[in-house]
């Protein structure tokens, strides 16, 4: 951790994830804790993650913050079967509920979607409104997806996507991925969906912008949503400007996969990276 990835990062403790949410709350950005791990496949492994999430959900509200709570599926039974992955989710989402605080669902690799969507859907299904799932627009598929959940009037986090993929289901240049996002962005703002513009792209931001202006949609109707400690400048601008900005921040020893991650996207922070272990 101390070789720079506190950068990206809160920490290793869920009291190094309230300090961060709390200095983001100050700054008028709510905020949204993950606990990092991946493909949990043992049941009692995944029972206790729950619990983890259980408490991490109580003690933000405890502690009175603006923030909620992000997780993976597969963390939450999806690596051992879907009705443990919903009947978790489930969980959590009452939980929130008592606590007036939504639950956020992460997409993950490409194999996975259906089932995330199968989960989501049933989630809505039992009357779970506050929560909310990423659709990657890297996906070929992603377009049918959103169109197919529109009409249940959905939340939803619009992301580029972060996992290593196919040409078969991705597309393999940024500039179609790019443009992918504006066609999600334009067939959802301001229309049936929540929509969380989840991106650090300023043009991106500025077509939301336009957008949202163009079709009046008001500052409650959407909301930006950055990671942890990338373009901190800007987040504080679009909340000064009145818009909603949500950070999400991400903590626990299992912190590599998530680093190497945001590496890969931005080969600089590696220099970043080398930089502090070479300062320590
Ligand atoms: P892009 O990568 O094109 O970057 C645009 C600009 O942003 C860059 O030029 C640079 O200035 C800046 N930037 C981007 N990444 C940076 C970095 N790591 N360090 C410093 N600057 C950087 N993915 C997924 O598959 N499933 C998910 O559930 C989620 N969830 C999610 C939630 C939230 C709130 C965000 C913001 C992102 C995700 N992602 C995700 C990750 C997402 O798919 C994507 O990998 C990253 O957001 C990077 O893509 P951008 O949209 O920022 O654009």
């Amino acid at each position: 951790m101390r070789l720079g990835a506190s950068r990206f990062v809160a920490g290793e403790t869920l009291d190094t994830a309230v300090a961060a949410v709390r200095r983001l709350n100050e700054k008028g950005l709510a905020a949204s804790v993950t606990l990092l791990g991946e493909y949990v496949s043992d049941q009692a492994h995944v029972e206790r993650v729950v619990a983890e999430h259980e408490a991490i959900m109580r003690r933000l509200g405890h502690e009175r913050l603006n923030a909620n709570i992000g997780f993976k599926l597969t963390n939450v039974g999806l690596s051992i079967n879907e009705a443990l992955a919903l009947e978790n989710s489930d969980r959590l989402a009452r939980l929130g509920e008592s606590l007036s605080m939504g639950i956020r669902i992460d997409m993950e690799e490409s194999f996975t979607v259906d089932a995330t969507l199968r989960v989501y859907r049933a989630l809505l299904s039992r009357g779970h409104r506050d929560v909310e799932l990423a659709l990657q627009s890297y996906l070929r598929r992603t377009e049918a997806d959103l169109r197919a959940l529109l009409p249940l009037h959905p939340k939803v986090r619009l992301v580029k996507g972060a996992y290593l993929e196919t040409p078969d289901v991705a597309f393999p240049d940024k500039r179609d991925v790019d443009a992918a996002y504006l066609r999600l962005l334009e067939l959802a703002l301001g229309r049936e969906a929540y929509v969380c513009v989840a991106t650090h792209d300023d043009r991106l931001i500025d077509r939301a912008l336009a957008l949202a202006l163009e079709r009046a949609v008001p500052p409650t109707g959407f909301e930006f949503q950055m990671l942890y400690g990338i373009r901190q400048q800007r987040q504080v601008e679009l909340a000064r400007a009145g818009h909603r900005v949500l950070i999400s921040v991400s903590f626990g020893p299992e912190w590599y996969p998530y680093l190497m991650r945001r590496l890969a996207e931005r080969p600089a922070n590696l220099f970043f990276f080398i930089g502090n272990y070479f300062r320590r």
